[in-house]
């Protein structure tokens, strides 16, 4: 374990002389704007950079500043935001983005306590924030650099832990660099993305290999230690795709469960997988709707994972006829073709629509 402020300072010396060499010259580390900061690491907690960056131009084109996010619309951010998944993110982006104008005048709070106390931020991107941006001295500990940490300096707490968060936080607090915190961050995160990876890191080229404790035990694959697993909870959604003309009968979804802002259809959830509509419809909405219609399903079931649900989902396509009159069920409306494109969707509803070749 590390205590000793030299040993610290050659650890130091020895990460920065490793990220000088080694690091990938990525768009958000070229600004200490605190806005494209924070649009960065909220993408990166979402997915990786190659996928994220592309998200990242997008968004700036569109929101080139906080004040052009305060006043979009929310459904514009979501459609966005489509395809990065857990979309509570952008919602709370955009309520703190309305915030940092209405309460501080579109200026970010300049410490990593002010802004953790802002809705979507944690320690993490509060800590990344004020370092990237405003150099303050306080460790920005992702999980990159809780694997680095636990390996290099044998911590064996666990990281999902309050104990192990404090323990990792008073020895990341003894390791970074007070002349020049952000380089530090910026090194340990990526020293973590691209040596200490997660799975076969090649410990013979590490700068490292002389103090680590995981590579003198041969440990690597045991650090970090992550030991509460959140059960995955199996549910079972089946969709009915009602079309009329062109147009799709869409809904937003308003209550607090996975895709709140985004569209989807009429939904009927069950406890086990159903062969036939017909097991489902204890809707009377449902059943008028069915004999309405020509009905067709959707010929393969979709498994789309999230981070705690396994969704197990099957599609019906309702097509009914135009001259029709249809009564549809509390907040599900139609939408025309341009409508349903541009509309904020889960990314698995996107895809149906291609498939089927609706979109
Ligand atoms: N992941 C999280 N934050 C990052 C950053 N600033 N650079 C690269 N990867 C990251």
């Amino acid at each position: 374990m590390i205590s000793d402020h030299l040993q610290a300072i050659d650890f130091n010396k020895k990460l920065k002389s490793w990220y000088l060499k080694n690091h990938r010259p990525l768009l958000w580390r070229q600004t200490t704007d605190p806005y494209k900061i924070w649009l960065s690491e909220i993408i990166l907690q979402q997915t990786r950079v190659t996928q994220g960056t592309p998200y990242y131009e997008k968004f700036l084109e569109n929101y080139p500043t906080v004040f052009d996010l305060a006043h979009a619309d929310e459904r514009d951010v979501l459609r966005l935001w489509q395809g990065l998944g857990y979309y509570s993110r952008a919602r709370n982006m955009h309520f703190t983005a309305r915030q940092i104008v209405s309460e501080f005048g579109g200026k970010f709070p300049e410490t990593a306590l002010t802004l953790s106390k802002l809705k979507g931020l944690g320690n993490y991107t509060a800590a990344a924030i004020a370092s990237f941006a405003f150099n303050e001295a306080v460790a920005a500990i992702d999980g990159n650099v809780y694997r680095v940490m636990s390996r290099i300096f044998g911590i064996k707490s666990d990281m999902l832990s309050n104990e192990g968060k404090k323990e990792f936080a008073k020895v990341a607090k003894t390791l970074i660099s007070q002349e020049d915190p952000a380089t530090y961050n910026q090194a340990m995160i990526e020293f973590g993305a691209l040596q200490c990876v997660p799975v076969s890191p090649n410990c013979t080229i590490c700068p490292f290999n002389d103090i680590c404790y995981a590579y003198a035990f041969n440990v690597q694959n045991e650090l970090p230690v992550k030991a509460k697993k959140m059960k995955v909870k199996n549910r079972f959604l089946n969709y009915f795709i009602i079309q009329q003309g062109e147009k799709l009968a869409m809904q937003e979804r308003t209550t607090k469960d996975i895709w709140k802002g985004l569209y989807d259809f009429v939904l009927v959830e069950s406890t086990a997988r159903v062969d036939s509509p017909e097991d489902l419809a204890d809707s009377v909405m449902l059943l008028a709707l069915l004999r309405q219609g020509s009905i067709r399903q959707v010929p393969k079931p979709y498994i789309h994972l999230l981070t705690h649900q396994k969704l197990h989902v099957q599609f019906w396509w309702v097509t009914v006829p135009e001259n029709e009159h249809l009564d549809l069920p509390e907040n599900i409306y139609f939408f025309s073709k341009n409508e349903v494109e541009t509309l904020p969707k889960p990314i698995l509803i996107d895809t149906v629509l291609k498939e089927e070749k609706y979109l």
